[in-house]
């Protein structure tokens, strides 16, 4: 996944955040609500999106057909 100039990629865990998943690597990726509103935790997915929950009411009202996600709501399956 990518925010800005930061890229992180790390291994699927199940029922686990992207959010969650990124900062126990060290990724130093943006976030502040985690609760879909503010947007700074907003990511591009390069690879791997195949394992991502789908986009949740949240994402959809905040990202609209970007093709982007929430890393504080998007969950790995
Ligand atoms: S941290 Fe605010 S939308 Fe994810």
């Amino acid at each position: 996944m990518r925010q800005g100039t930061v890229t992180c990629s790390f291994p699927v865990q199940t029922g686990v955040l992207l959010l969650d998943a990124a900062l126990e690597r060290g990724c130093g990726i943006q976030y502040k609500c985690r609760k879909g509103t503010c947007g700074a935790c907003t990511v591009d997915v390069v690879s791997g999106s195949e394992h991502l929950s789908a986009r949740n009411r949240a994402e959809q009202k905040k990202l609209g057909a970007a093709a982007k996600r929430l890393a504080c709501q998007a969950v790995m399956k």
